[in-house]
């Protein structure tokens, strides 16, 4: 029996490559822009993509995430040292959304991850991150060059997870580098256990949401430093430069902030 004939895609006309483009997932229109340079340029002219929201999450492997607007389906394309995990597909339910992500070895999976993000944010046009979550302890040897990478090759990051996986782990110096080299635009959720009172981290401005777990360190001065205060029952507003009114909820487990 012949192979199957392969489909000439190529030789369609653009009109109608973008129509097979709009039946293809993220992860099929990724593994279709490496395959030459003419069909990145292809991938590259097509209009639609800006629907998707992208995230890079960080853990054990290194992912990036697409998410359309309108579907319920989340895509993940995931990096891994481990090598009996490659080409494996898994698909997960959470809240009615289905997530399904791919796996792909590398020995390299930190160098890969960046150049795969790179050729990513070229093909879909991304020069921000919807979201970051990142575990601080995983890849600690490389956690200097992530961060670096990071500031390099986006300009902002709307939404910024940050984990710990073990808390014998000091992630202080690492994580202040962090918020002093990733600009977050809208919300920060940390759920680290620096400890360190001598933690000197950025906390970025104008956010719509803060969450700090564990802030035995946490200073309040820190927040306070631009703004006018008083004390509200159950909460602490400030009245912030923008005329927007932060509260503040202190939490057994630490506190959140806010904007409204
Ligand atoms: C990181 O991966 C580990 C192992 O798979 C998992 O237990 C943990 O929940 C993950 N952490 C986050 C923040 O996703
Ligand atoms: C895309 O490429 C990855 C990595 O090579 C592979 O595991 C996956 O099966 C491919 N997915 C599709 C939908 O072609
Ligand atoms: C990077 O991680 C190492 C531990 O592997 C730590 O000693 C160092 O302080 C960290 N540096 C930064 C800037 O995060």
């Amino acid at each position: 029996m012949n192979p199957p004939k392969p489909f000439p895609i190529l030789c369609l006309l653009f009109l109608a490559i973008e129509e097979v483009f709009k039946a293809l997932d993220p992860i099929e229109i990724i593994n279709f822009s490496i395959i030459s340079k003419r069909t990145k340029g292809i991938a590259k002219q097509m209009s639609f993509f800006p629907k998707y929201s992208m995230g890079l999450f960080i853990n054990e492997t290194l992912d990036i995430m697409f998410c359309g607007t309108g579907d319920m389906v989340s895509w993940f394309y995931a990096m891994t040292s481990d090598i009996k995990m490659d080409g494996k597909i898994e698909e997960d339910e959470s809240d009615g959304c289905i997530i399904r992500r791919v796996f792909k070895y590398s020995k390299d999976p930190v160098e890969e991850w960046k150049q795969l993000f790179k050729h990513v944010r070229e093909i879909f046009k991304k020069q921000t991150i919807d979201v970051l979550r990142i575990t601080v302890d995983s890849f600690l040897g490389q956690n200097v060059s992530i961060i670096e990478y990071l500031k390099v090759n986006m300009k902002s990051v709307d939404l910024c997870y940050l984990f710990q996986t073990n808390y014998i782990n000091n992630v202080d110096k690492h994580t202040a580098y962090l918020l002093d080299n990733i600009k977050i635009i809208s919300e920060l959720t940390h759920y680290l256990y620096t400890e360190n009172y001598d933690f000197d981290g950025k906390i970025p401005k104008n956010l719509q949401h803060l969450c700090i777990y564990n802030s035995q360190w946490f200073g309040f001065e820190r927040l306070l430093i631009h703004d006018e205060t008083k004390e509200i029952s159950g909460g602490i507003d400030i009245r912030k430069i923008d005329g927007k009114t932060a509260t503040f909820f202190v939490h057994y487990t630490g506190f959140s902030m806010s904007v409204h």
